[in-house]
């Protein structure tokens, strides 16, 4: 036994420096998977184990089999779909949290685990400036908030026609209104599924341009119907980095006394910085936020924070009990109460460590910066011939579209084209997306490690993809 333990040992050394030798290696060059999802599968491919295994050998066959597959999300120049970059302060935390082993569903189970959560939740509703007094439970990330805050929603909306859907559930219960923007993310219509909301019984709000909430349909949807509203807003719309106007529909939901829950993965990182904080205006009014560690905290995968200002409702949503869980003392934060899971990986490690890495300053320079890169690539690629800006650079978040030409199919080709050769380059890494029916090439900027030199070297790797494209044609 001793033997293998050493092995196991041995083989944990081994993780850490296969670990520090691929970030390196990410650190100054992009990284394409040169296999893919079916050639790893195939090399991985073998019958069920039947005795186990020296644990040195599983550690580098691991990293054999999986290597060509990766992706580099943590890369500087990778600017895909919306990846914070698992900062190491963050990835070294991680390494101790899985080494720990503590399972951070009850304070007794980890006293540690438990009480670094509660510290970071009161520092996140600092850094957020939202209600000191609101609850917050530490979650996978954006898309298990959204659905906690929306529970919380329900619970708060029908317990106002004396219903208790934890107890009595749907079947019979008074109806109620979901308002949601036209421009939502997908993952807020799959809250709603999983709640039994269902996803297309929604009343969808025009927007414009940006995907930003039209106010006068919002004020006329509140006005539509008297049965209890949710109304689910957004900071940081995925396509173009806007947020609804938070000023003006935030007092409209608060008078027609609907809950407003917002939608804010990433957008509502830039509460974090004095200059940025404008955009954000008006959303300390809402009553339950959904936002990312992993994204612009550079939290290692998975963080979220799920935040409530009713804190009653939000326990009563996801709180459970049974005799062999230990109760918490009053004093105490009992992580579980505000997360659906019981077992759980102790995230406040990780959180606290890139917080502590970071600082506030540090937060709001690395967001403020992030957005000053956007901005200055978005504007020297649209100087480039044939590369055509989609819409104004609100945050962090992006489009361009290839070939300036009214031939719609002909544009979506030589985006598509250009996206495709973008990343066949590995300069850069940026994904296509449609928006308003055309295909886009959508970029965001969203971590520690992206410099303007970053920045200056995408815009030179678009310029010589739509060239190879464009001599192509
Ligand atoms: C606006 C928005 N909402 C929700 C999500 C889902 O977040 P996650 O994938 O972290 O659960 C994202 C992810 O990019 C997002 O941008």
């Amino acid at each position: 036994m001793a033997g293998s333990e050493d092995r196991s040992f041995e083989a944990m050394r081994l993780a850490a420096r296969i670990a520090e030798e691929f970030r390196r290696e990410i650190a100054v060059a992009e990284r394409t998977p040169t296999s893919s999802y079916a050639e790893v599968i195939e090399g991985l491919r073998a019958p069920l184990p039947e005795s186990g295994g020296d644990a040195v050998e599983i550690i580098e066959d691991l990293n054999r089999l999986a290597r060509e597959g990766l992706r580099s999300p943590s890369a500087p120049r990778f600017f895909g779909w919306v990846m914070g970059g698992s900062h190491l302060t963050g990835v070294a935390a991680d390494f101790l949290t899985s080494a720990w082993g503590q399972n951070t569903g009850n304070v007794q189970v980890s006293p540690s685990g438990s009480a670094f959560e509660a510290v970071v939740v009161d520092w996140i509703l600092e850094l957020l400036d939202l209600p000191r007094s609101a609850s917050v439970g530490v979650v996978t990330g954006a898309t298990v908030a959204n659905f906690v805050g929306l529970a919380a929603a329900r619970s708060a909306q029908l317990a106002k026609r004396s219903w208790d859907v934890e107890a009595d559930g749907l079947y019979g219960a008074p109806p109620l209104r979901v308002l949601i923007g036209a421009d939502a993310h997908t993952t807020v219509y799959g809250a709603l599924k999983f709640l039994g909301l269902g996803a297309k019984r929604v009343r969808e709000i025009a927007t414009d341009d940006l995907g930003r909430m039209l106010p006068s349909d919002f004020e006329r949807a509140l006005g539509e119907d008297d049965a209890p509203a949710i109304a689910i807003g957004q900071c940081g719309q995925i396509n173009t980095g806007a947020s609804d106007p938070f000023a003006e529909i935030a007092p409209m939901a608060r008078e027609a006394g609907a809950w407003l829950h917002v939608d804010s993965a990433f957008g509502l990182w830039s509460r974090s910085s004095p200059k940025l904080k404008h955009l954000a205006e008006g959303l300390d009014l809402a009553d339950s936020w959904a936002v990312d560690g992993h994204k612009w905290l550079q939290t290692p995968y998975d963080c979220g924070f799920a935040i409530v200002r009713d804190v009653e409702a939000h326990r009563r949503a996801m709180s459970f009990s049974a005799s062999y869980l230990p109760v918490a003392d009053t004093s105490e934060r009992n992580p579980s109460d505000y997360v659906p899971e019981l077992s759980r990986r102790a995230r406040g490690f990780a959180a606290w460590a890139m917080i502590r890495q970071l600082g506030r300053d540090g937060i709001a320079r690395m967001v403020e910066s992030n957005v000053e890169v956007a901005q200055a690539m978005a504007t020297s690629m649209a100087e480039i011939d044939g590369v055509e800006l989609v819409c104004p650079v609100e945050l962090n978040q992006f489009m361009v579209r290839i070939g300036q030409t009214d031939d719609i199919a002909e544009g979506d080709r030589l985006t598509l084209a250009t996206v495709e050769q973008l990343q066949r380059d590995a300069v850069a890494f940026a994904g296509p997306a449609q928006w308003r029916g055309r295909w886009v090439i959508r970029f965001s900027v969203i971590s520690a490690a992206t410099t303007p030199e970053d920045g200056d070297m995408t815009v030179e790797a678009l310029r010589k993809a739509w060239e190879t494209v464009r001599n192509a044609n």
